[in-house]
């Protein structure tokens, strides 16, 4: 068991919640319990980040964005590019979360071109991938979420894999209040691991953090940490309230 290779990571995805005001608040409450080895990130809206770098700086507490365009500059009404974040100084973006597929149509080849960008960026990439319901019921969650993960890193070599975390996320369990079991979370992150060994060496796959993310809490966060292959967590609602978000960064450094 190579664990001890990896930090933990728990990351708050704040979703299209708070306002520049309410962010920076929800920092200063968790600035006093975000203490310990953990990595602790909170993804916030884009008009956040300014205020949220400020709230945070010096902090035990990493900010990141929630989505970026592949392209520098341009015609794109309506996005961001990695360059944008790069300026502002934001260490870390999640890409290709469950909604952005879900809702705003992104696939395999966009997530792929929007990690190559934040990766050629410098950015720290929180990569989002997951089944649906109905694939899981087809008994297809492997394939699937090994096709997610190998079309989003086509073309990331080994030294950048080490800015990239894989949040696996099934979509079932996300905002649901149904958590994916600890084994089930753990069979999957652990067959991920497999596939980072088989396309970058086992050496590059057990530094790689692997986070779980759906409906994580302060209550199950422990055993969903305690598993072998899951490093961390992705944590939407559960990480909108400080004391139940500590709770969470406390499971992992316990
Ligand atoms: P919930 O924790 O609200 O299920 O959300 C998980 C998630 O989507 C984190 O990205």
């Amino acid at each position: 068991m190579n664990k001890q290779l990896r930090t933990p990571v728990i990351a708050g995805n704040w979703k299209m919640n708070n306002t520049p005001a309410q962010t920076a608040a929800l920092i200063a409450q968790l600035i006093p319990l975000a203490q310990g080895e953990a990595t602790v990130v909170a993804a916030v809206p884009f008009i956040d980040l300014p205020t949220a770098l400020e709230a945070a700086k010096g902090t035990n507490i990493a900010i990141a964005a929630q989505n970026v365009h592949w392209a520098e500059s341009g015609a794109f009404t309506g996005e961001v590019s990695a360059q944008m974040l790069q300026a502002l100084g934001v260490p870390y973006v999640v890409i290709g979360h469950s909604e952005r597929r879900q809702y705003f149509g992104e696939t395999d080849v966009t997530v792929q071109q929007r990690v190559r960008a934040a990766l050629n960026a410098g950015l720290k990439v929180i990569l989002c991938i997951g089944e649906v319901l109905s694939e899981r019921k087809l008994g297809i969650t492997a394939e699937i979420v090994r096709a997610q993960t190998e079309i989003a890193l086509a073309g990331v070599s080994a030294d950048e894999l080490s800015n990239v975390i894989l949040a696996y996320e099934p979509v079932w369990a996300i905002g649901t209040g149904e958590t994916a079991t600890p084994a089930q979370a753990n069979e999957v992150c652990a067959l991920l691991r497999a596939l980072l060994a088989r396309l970058y060496g086992q050496d590059a796959a057990d530094r790689t953090v692997i986070q779980y993310g759906g409906s994580m809490n302060d209550a199950n966060a422990a055993e969903l940490l305690a598993q072998p292959d899951v490093d961390g967590g992705l944590i939407g609602g559960a990480s909108l309230v400080a004391e139940k978000f500590a709770a969470i960064i406390a499971a992992a450094n316990a």
